[in-house]
């Protein structure tokens, strides 16, 4: 191919329609979906949170999921250089390369839990797990705290290394044809196994019941950054996954099909989690507290239970999966454009390294280093996860607002918008987007208080 002044080469790699869609699917859905939104939705007024969040989703979060996508597609390369392909200038690619470590950083812990998903699997199914009258906390903190997630960790590090050196369409797109299928229907076994318990009625009225009294200025900022997690924005994973689609794809349809795909899988996780948890008279609460020790406390009950919960803790491992090797995509396309490195030593080195540097992470959580505190009450894993859910895809996310907004000036051709779409989607990026993203940012840091 014939490059332009300026450009720099990228990937000749490519999805198909479907695959792409699956693939960025399987990106979005993580465990976000599965044990943060159910429980912010519940905690903010259902239903009425649930509205917040597909305003969020529609306004913030779709217009920011298309810019990606149609940086990846125009500039053809990782999220670094595919910034200095579209506007020829280098100090975008430095901006970009923020995200590239970004990217890199998450990983590192992400992993970490993924790995506890998968041990959490194993024990379910074998039974192991469940014992009369047994403590599910202090089994979770006697596990987090030994070393077996530094082993689990490895784990993630060489199943995903492994499907990456694949390629493209031999190994990302083919993982999620099978996985993503896979997970809606464990998710909608699990969804009528959880609304048919006694009692399931009182989960969905946590989760659902809409409760305007319940929605705070804080609650449009929570929406407002999962809407952003959630879809795996500001930290390239769309760009790159972008650099990869056909010219023939539309755009526009995919971001409508991942936003929609996003929602439906938070929205079943939400059905089948708190029935579970209500069920038996349990108290919900989030992420760790509520996959790892409410509710197998649960399914210990339940009959089958160990058959349900294995089921429970292999779609949290698939969506984990999924994830995380979307994540690990971005720093490994940076290898590859950037130093010529080839699919295989790139999926090598940066798994290798991703795991060093986890391994930190991975101890923190009750292990040998969690009296480490890096600021006040935060060990490492929770300094990582802050600085980086927080703080760096925040500015990510601003970057490419910026960037499609203001920097290049032909992103509407590419994503195939024109008129008063086009218009639109300016409007919210170079103007709404910027001023929330903005705002949730000053919040998490502190600098703003409701
Ligand atoms: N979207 C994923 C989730 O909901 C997390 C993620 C973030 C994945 C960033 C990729 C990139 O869990």
């Amino acid at each position: 191919t014939q490059l332009a002044a300026g450009q720099q080469k990228g990937t000749a790699e490519r999805f198909t329609r479907a695959g792409f869609i699956l693939a960025a699917i399987g990106s979005s859905v993580g465990l976000g979906n599965m044990w943060k939104f159910p429980y912010i939705t519940g905690q903010n007024g259902g239903a009425a949170f649930f509205l917040l969040f597909i305003i969020c989703l529609i306004v913030v979060g779709l217009p920011i999921l298309l810019a990606e996508m149609t940086i990846g597609r125009g500039g053809r390369a990782n999220a670094a250089t595919s910034l200095i392909n579209l506007t020829g200038k280098k100090y975008w690619g430095w901006l970009g390369f923020l995200t590239v470590g970004t990217a890199f950083l998450i990983m590192s812990y992400y992993a970490v839990v993924a790995g506890w998903t998968l041990h959490y699997t194993l024990e379910s199914f074998t039974g192991a797990l469940f014992q009369e009258g047994a403590d599910y906390s202090n089994k979770f903190k006697a596990f987090a705290g030994g070393y077996m997630p530094v082993f689990w960790q490895a784990v993630v590090m060489v199943l995903s290394g492994w499907v990456l050196a694949r390629g493209v369409s031999g190994g990302i797109e083919k993982l999620n044809k099978i996985l993503i299928p896979g997970f809606l229907i464990i998710l909608l076994v699990l969804m009528v196994r959880s609304l048919t318990l006694p009692g399931a009625g009182k989960g969905v009225e946590f989760f659902l019941k809409p409760d305007f009294s319940l929605l705070t200025p804080e609650s449009v900022l929570i929406a407002l950054g999962h809407a952003f997690f959630s879809l795996s924005l500001g930290m390239g994973c769309m760009i790159t996954y972008g650099s990869y689609v056909e010219k023939q794809q539309s755009l526009g349809a995919a971001t409508l099909a991942v936003g929609f795909g996003d929602l439906v899988y938070a929205f079943i996780a939400g059905l089948v989690i708190f029935p579970t948890v209500f069920s038996y008279g349990l108290a919900p609460g989030e992420g760790v507290g509520l996959a790892f020790m409410a509710l197998p406390a649960a399914f210990s009950q339940m009959p089958f239970g160990a058959f349900f919960g294995g089921l429970f803790f292999l779609l949290l491992s698939i969506a984990a999966l999924t994830s995380a090797i979307s994540i690990m995509e971005v720093p490994m396309a940076y290898a590859m454009d950037k130093w010529r490195w080839s699919r295989t030593k790139a999926a090598v080195v940066i798994t290798a390294l991703c795991f060093v540097i986890g391994v930190p992470s991975a101890l923190s959580v009750g292990g040998v280093l969690s009296h480490i505190e890096i600021t006040k009450d935060k060990t490492i894993f929770d300094f990582v996860e802050f600085v980086t859910s927080y703080i760096m895809m925040p500015l990510g996310g601003l970057l490419v607002t910026l960037f499609t907004g203001y920097a290049w000036k032909r992103a509407g051709e590419e994503a195939g918008l024109s008129g008063p779409w086009y218009k639109t989607w300016m409007f919210l990026l170079r103007v709404v987007a910027p001023i929330l993203i903005i705002l949730v940012f000053l919040y998490s840091v502190g600098l703003i208080k409701f």
